[in-house]
């Protein structure tokens, strides 16, 4: 039996093709915004069907839950400009456009004015502009329409790993053709470095499959561009893993930076791809210093099992130990600091731009050649 999805039913709200000539008000949707129109609508965010109205939103907001009382952590909220609030009605259709071309429709059936100061209190526990999270909020227009919407095509993949655009439907026959009954999600907006190697596949002993699940939608200026992550991910697995215990898919959703609030988003999304467990590492999700090291972990302590219906592995802070000559983490290694390598993710991307190797122990040669490369090209543009 598959993994039931959240809320028990696998939300399909795509109807490709149909004819929206007829519907005159239109909306402009952020790249967020449209990301998140075709995760609705392909049921990566069941039981979500739309935009939030007010009651679900101030109830993810208040009680990271849905106002139904289902666990639900962050709003899906569709910005526009407050002056549209004069020429809008619930009851109108809206077509949902992106670049001019039109991707979906949506039923309005409320409007609202979020408080964005108590949404980022909520959301990110801070209200500082400098976390990308609460700047992004902030920089959203201040008018939220919700409704139910449909998909009515699919946004542009990027060609280079159109292959990995996988729905949850897809995913969960693929889990279902490789027979595997346990699936390990894994959440990354980063190359995968031998940390992350080593938390996947010791989750992996565990369980019969690895979803190697990357977020390809927005995120902050100084991450890493997904097509050279794409590229790195895939000698990985070519070198490292074996090719019928990893399915590589592409995350489209945009990255929030909400930490603990969005470990939890991240666990019930990947229910709905059909993933029975979740891995949550040190400071999921987290930016700069905003976030305990184990808060996205210690979280999930608000919710009974059954209510998240997916079990989280949580790991320890993982390292190289030059005494163990391995990847450790303080529960399995004795030794102190100095025998440990840690490179900061900003320092790591620091040396690849100034095309600088990381040491092997910290990311496979094959890897950083990749990211080397990618970003030193990049910087040539
Ligand atoms: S995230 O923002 O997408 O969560 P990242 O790509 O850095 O960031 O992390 C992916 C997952 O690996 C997260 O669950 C994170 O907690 C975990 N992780 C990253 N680095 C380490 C590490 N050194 N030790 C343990 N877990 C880690």
């Amino acid at each position: 039996m598959p993994i039931t999805p959240h809320g028990g039913v696998l939300v399909n709200q795509v109807d490709l093709g149909s004819d929206l000539t007829e519907i005159e008000v239109e909306i402009e949707l952020d790249a967020m915004a449209l990301s998140d129109l075709e995760l609705i609508a392909t049921g990566a965010y069941s039981p979500i069907d739309g935009f939030m109205g007010r009651e679900d939103y101030l109830s993810v907001l208040h009680n990271m839950r849905l106002a139904n009382g289902m666990v639900w952590s962050i709003p899906i909220t569709l910005a526009v400009d407050v002056d549209r609030a004069k020429v809008l009605s619930p009851g109108q259709k809206l077509n949902l456009k992106y670049g001019g071309e039109s991707y979906g429709v949506m039923e309005l059936r409320e409007m609202y004015h979020p408080d964005k100061k108590k949404e980022a209190e909520a959301i990110f526990q801070t209200t500082d502009l400098q976390h990308p999270g609460v700047s992004k909020l902030f920089d959203r227009p201040g008018l939220y329409l919700a409704g139910p919407v449909k998909l009515t095509k699919f946004p542009k993949k990027n060609p280079e790993f159109s292959r990995y655009h996988l729905t949850p439907q897809e995913t969960r026959k693929r889990f279902a053709e490789n027979g595997w009954k346990t699936v390990v999600g894994f959440q990354t907006r980063n190359p995968v470095h031998r940390a992350h190697e080593y938390i996947q596949k010791t989750a992996l002993e565990t369980v019969d499959g690895l979803f190697l699940h990357p977020l390809v939608g927005e995120t902050k200026r100084d991450d890493i561009p997904a097509a050279i992550r794409m590229e790195s991910y895939e000698v990985l697995l070519e070198n490292y893993y074996p090719k019928d215990m990893v399915v590589l898919g592409v995350f489209p959703a945009a990255m929030r930076y909400a930490g603990p609030r969005e470990a939890i988003f991240h666990a019930l999304v990947r229910k709905n791809y059909g993933c029975t467990h979740f891995i949550v590492g040190r400071d999921h999700a987290g930016v700069g210093d905003y976030y305990g090291t184990y808060d996205a972990q210690k979280i999930f302590g608000h919710f009974r099992p059954e209510e998240l219906g997916i079990t989280i592995l949580a790991f320890e802070h993982s390292f190289y130990c030059k005494a163990c000559g391995n990847m450790a983490t303080s529960k399995t290694c004795p030794h102190s600091a100095e025998d440990h390598l840690h490179l900061s993710g900003t320092k790591v991307r620091e040396m690849l731009r100034q095309g600088k190797f990381p040491p092997p122990h910290f990311t496979r040669p094959e890897v950083a050649e990749i990211l080397v490369k990618g970003l030193t090209a990049e910087q040539t543009h």
